[in-house]
């Protein structure tokens, strides 16, 4: 059986636990001495990448190897879409050769869904345009959860995501995933970087909130996506919203520091995050291998039970 994950929303706050349940279980396989385990033995994934990326491709296509799946990466620039095939039919082509996962990500907004729409196989959207980010939701809120033992949900959990939230697919998918947990999520932006719709705790100012959260969530400047001066320039946007030494200084040490990455340094961050006792922006990277192994096991498994595939280490 396979199922795709395209959406915070679709997965739903039970999926959202179940992937996070299975992800311990992906986690105990990665401290093994061999990491590697046959659970999706005779499966492919293939990776579909229209954006530039390093942490989802490689941590995917890492994911896929440590479950013993076959890997194939679908070189954009490299490809007959070049001579002018489309979108669907390459993937009805790459389908045709018997891929199992897609794993897809693109620049425009609702491709993932037009992609299950054209195949059998599971389809796991890697981001889409402004809109969502799923996998790098669960990395995080699976972070949250490892780093402060908060098993069982995230009530009373105080989130600030600070930035440039209306070019942000991760902000996006990230405060679905941490409402589906129980958290209250304040969004922390000027308001030309916010995004048309509605949300409950909105501010800009940093300033104010910056004692009292739990969770320090800074996003990226999304420079690549903006098309008209929203902040008057990068100085300005740091002076307000980045996190500047004067400001580390008033955190909590119990807050987690976050960031998706890549990170613009001296802009968002503007301090050495390895001087700061809640920074845990490398443990994301870490987790998100654990993630994703957790979310292609879901999408691709027929045994609803993954301790037996993962008991047998794979023989070196
Ligand atoms: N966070 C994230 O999606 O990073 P990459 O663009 O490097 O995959």
């Amino acid at each position: 059986m396979t199922s795709s994950l395209l959406s915070i929303d679709e997965l739903g706050a039970d999926g959202v636990r179940r992937i996070l349940d299975l992800a311990d279980t992906m986690a105990e396989v990665n401290r093994r001495p061999n990491p590697k385990v046959p659970a999706l033995r005779g499966k492919t994934v293939c990776s579909v990448f229209f954006e530039d990326s390093t942490r989802t491709r490689l941590s995917f296509e890492t994911a896929a190897k440590r479950l013993s799946a076959d890997t194939m990466t679908f070189a954009v620039s490299q490809s007959s879409l070049s001579k002018g095939e489309s979108l669907k039919d390459t993937i009805e082509t790459i389908a045709a050769m018997g891929v199992d996962a897609f794993v897809i990500r693109h620049g425009s907004t609702g491709a993932p869904w037009l992609v299950e729409g054209w195949t059998n196989a599971a389809v796991v959207n890697a981001g889409d345009g402004w809109h969502a980010h799923p996998t790098q939701a669960l990395l995080d809120v699976y972070t949250v959860r490892t780093s402060l033992n908060r098993p069982d949900g995230f009530d009373g959990l105080r989130v600030a995501v600070v930035g440039d939230i209306k070019h942000s697919r991760v902000a996006r998918s990230t405060t679905a995933a941490f409402k589906a947990l129980g958290a209250d999520v304040t969004w922390v932006a000027p308001t030309t970087l916010l995004p048309p719709v509605v949300h409950e705790h909105v501010t800009d100012r940093l300033d104010d909130v910056i004692e009292d959260v739990d969770v320090l969530y800074l996003l990226r400047m999304q420079n690549e996506r903006m098309t008209e001066a929203l902040v008057p320039n990068l100085r300005e946007y740091t002076t307000r919203f980045g996190l500047t030494p004067e400001r580390a200084k008033r955190l909590s040490p119990q807050t987690l520091v976050m960031h998706p990455g890549p990170v613009n340094r001296g802009v968002e961050l503007a301090v050495d995050p390895s001087e700061l006792p809640g920074a845990v922006i490398n443990q994301q990277v870490t987790n998100g291998i654990s993630v994703r192994m957790a979310v292609l096991f879901d999408c691709l498994s027929a045994n609803p039970d993954p301790t037996s595939d993962l008991e047998r280490p794979e023989l070196p």
